[in-house]
């Protein structure tokens, strides 16, 4: 609760500092008419949302259009201005509260990214945006709905789990939560250095990492690719088990080829929130779950796989040479 304060006294903060328009009168004519001309277009969007619902009144408020103003060119593919004229006004009503709006904020004034460019996927859970860092690479802006519905069954997941006990929250706070355990896990199979996109940052309900795709769109997933040797795919991911549970000391939970990327020729895990240690009361479940995914996989693609076979080895491969490896300190 203290944090959403300090994110409301630096939004006042903002506005204070943009009331002295002097450097506005300095500005040419032409720059002025510019961003006249942005202004309005900004305020259309914003008298546009008011009209359907009174749930956009905050935006009318100064401080927040600072702040829209003062991140408006970088979050385009949020507002649909611009050359991103992709945008349904139903995303932004699903996606785009005022905290995550600020979440956006702080990550940019932070400098965990530079803009937010254009959606790659929505999910049940969170709608999946192509960003930049400021070094101009391309970064997966995860973004979590806050809405009531979907996190309901999620619930389970998180309960049971030693690192995140003692929690009985409001709704908000559990998809925080969530975001939180998926970035933890993220970071914890990277440090195995297992294949998955490094995470870059997190705050509130927005999650960064590596992006993992083309200009165009994300890299397929598993199920949607033709493979060539599926036996090594098999093995690859295999290990990936075997290393998640006998050194990261962790279950992915969802481990289906819906959530695993082909990129550069090679499997990617994604999709981590669900991950579970292997004290949850569930996680041999879940485990098993995971493998048989995996075996169903390759029987599909013609290899001669059985669960027996593939939980012996999960739970058995001689892992002595799978090192830890440390990861830059300002992803952590
Ligand atoms: N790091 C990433 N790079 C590129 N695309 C991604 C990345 N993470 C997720 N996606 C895209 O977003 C989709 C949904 O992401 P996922 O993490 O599976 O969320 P959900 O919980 O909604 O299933 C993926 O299927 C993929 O197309
Ligand atoms: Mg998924």
């Amino acid at each position: 609760m203290a944090k959403d304060d300090e994110w409301e006294e630096l939004a006042r903060r903002q506005s204070r500092k943009r009331r002295p328009l002097k450097r506005d009168k300095k500005r040419s004519k032409e720059e002025q008419l510019d961003s006249d001309f942005e202004r309005n277009e900004q305020n259309e969007f914003v008298r546009d949302l008011e009209e359907k619902s009174s749930k956009y009144a905050w935006m009318k408020e100064k401080r927040y259009s600072t702040m829209f103003r003062d991140i408006e060119e970088k979050i385009q593919g949020a507002m649909g201005t611009g050359s991103f004229d992709w945008v349904d006004r139903r995303v932004f009503d699903q996606v785009f509260d005022r905290l995550t709006l600020m979440a956006l904020y702080k990550l940019m004034k932070t400098g965990v990214i530079d803009t937010l460019d254009f959606p790659v996927a929505r999910g049940k859970e969170a709608h999946v945006f192509h960003g930049t860092s400021l070094s101009g690479e391309p970064v997966a802006v995860k973004i979590f709905h806050t809405s009531n519905a979907v996190f309901k069954n999620l619930v389970q997941y998180i309960e049971g789990d030693p690192r995140f006990t003692g929690l009985r929250r409001k709704h908000r706070d559990l998809v925080e939560v969530w975001v939180r355990k998926e970035h933890r896990n993220l970071t914890r199979l990277a440090r195995w250095g297992l294949n998955v996109p490094l995470p870059r940052g997190i705050h509130k309900n927005v999650l960064i990492m590596d992006y993992l795709g083309t200009e165009q769109s994300p890299s397929p997933k598993l199920r949607d690719v033709l493979i060539d040797d599926p036996q090594s795919v098999y093995d690859d991911l295999i290990e990936f088990l075997a290393v998640s549970w006998q050194k990261a000391n962790l279950v992915h939970g969802d481990f289906s080829p819906y959530n695993i990327l082909w990129h550069d020729g090679r499997a990617k895990v994604i999709d981590v929130g669900q991950g579970v240690v292997e004290s949850h009361p569930k996680s041999q479940e879940f485990l098993v779950r995971d493998v048989t995914r995996l075996v169903e996989w390759g029987k599909k693609n013609n290899l001669d796989v059985d669960l027996a076979e593939a939980m012996y080895e999960v739970l058995n491969m001689d892992l002595s040479h799978v090192k830890q490896i440390e990861l830059p300190e300002e992803w952590n």
